[in-house]
């Protein structure tokens, strides 16, 4: 029997999604102990989309991504206003069952995290512990099959599943940490430098990757690699000093920033 709750819908107009929309922050703010880090966020995270987050270092990127999911309330000095919204839900509303919103915003770690096991095993793992009932073991390699196709991983380990996940390349088990993060049906994927520990070749194969994933899911990626941006993202934020000073298409961003901050930062004066 399920006893959980349903969250409140959210009540502000402003907080309530659009169809296209996937997220809504509005009014975010955070601080740690007495330091503000970031100063009433407004922003959207559409569906099906791509969302580039930069900024310089400390100027509050890591912070809004784990508030999108409540990793920020592994903080024990972290404090916080405003709402985030998740399909007209309010993700902070008490009733939130936080392994349930976890499942559905996933993220994915700077440092791929592989578990000390095979390829497959990972895979089978996340794909059990996310099933709300046990699946039929026959039900299982089909699943991990499909997750793995779709993180772009599937052609190269197919022929050795049962070798270790730690003897992939760190490209390769990047991909692997994404296929186990596509296991739970995430609506969106959270991404922090998923590309910073990783050589030019992996990191364009990652970048096919969550160019893939939009045609079902929504990604927020954090990266200090403009270029990288630039090709994956289809709307860019940029943060300064736990402001969001800039939104927009990503083209727009690039090519016709309406602040000055952001024209000096996108061209590398800065950061
Ligand atoms: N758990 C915490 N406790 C106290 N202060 C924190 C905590 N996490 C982050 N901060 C502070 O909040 C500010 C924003 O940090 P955050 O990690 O969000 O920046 P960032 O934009 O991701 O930076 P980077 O590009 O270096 O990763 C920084 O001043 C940081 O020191
Ligand atoms: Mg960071």
């Amino acid at each position: 029997m399920e006893t959980r709750k349903k969250p409140k819908k959210a009540h502000a107009a402003d907080a309530v999604t659009r169809p296209d929309e996937v997220m809504r922050a509005t009014g975010w703010m955070v601080r740690f102990g007495s330091k503000q880090v970031l100063n009433g966020i407004d922003l959207v995270v559409n569906r099906n989309k791509v969302l580039a987050l930069i900024g310089p270092s400390g100027c509050g990127k890591t912070t809004f991504l784990r508030s999108l999911n409540r990793l920020l309330e592994l903080a024990p000095t972290a404090q916080h206003e405003g709402t985030i919204v998740l399909d007209d839900e309010d993700i902070y509303d008490a009733d939130q069952d936080l392994n349930v919103l976890r499942r559905r915003v996933g993220m994915v770690f700077q440092q791929p995290n592989p578990f000390p096991m095979s390829i497959f095993d990972n895979v089978a793992f996340a794909i059990r512990e996310q099933a709300r009932r046990r699946p039929r073991p026959a039900a299982i390699a089909p699943r991990v099959e499909e997750v793995l196709r779709r993180a772009g991983l599937w052609d190269e380990v197919k022929d050795n599943l049962s070798r270790s996940a730690q003897s992939l390349s760190g490209g390769q088990q990047q991909r692997l940490c994404i296929a186990r993060t596509l296991a739970a049906d995430p609506e969106v994927i959270l991404m922090d430098e998923p590309c910073s520990a990783l050589d030019p070749r992996s990191t364009a194969r990652i970048e096919e990757t969550i160019r893939e994933l939009r045609s079902d899911v929504s990604v927020v990626i954090v990266t200090h690699n403009m270029q990288q941006a630039r090709r994956v993202s289809d709307q860019t934020g940029f943060f300064l000093n736990g402001d969001l000073v800039e939104y927009g298409d990503t083209e727009r961003v690039f090519t016709a920033p309406t602040s000055k901050e952001t024209a000096d930062y996108v061209a590398g004066a800065f950061g």
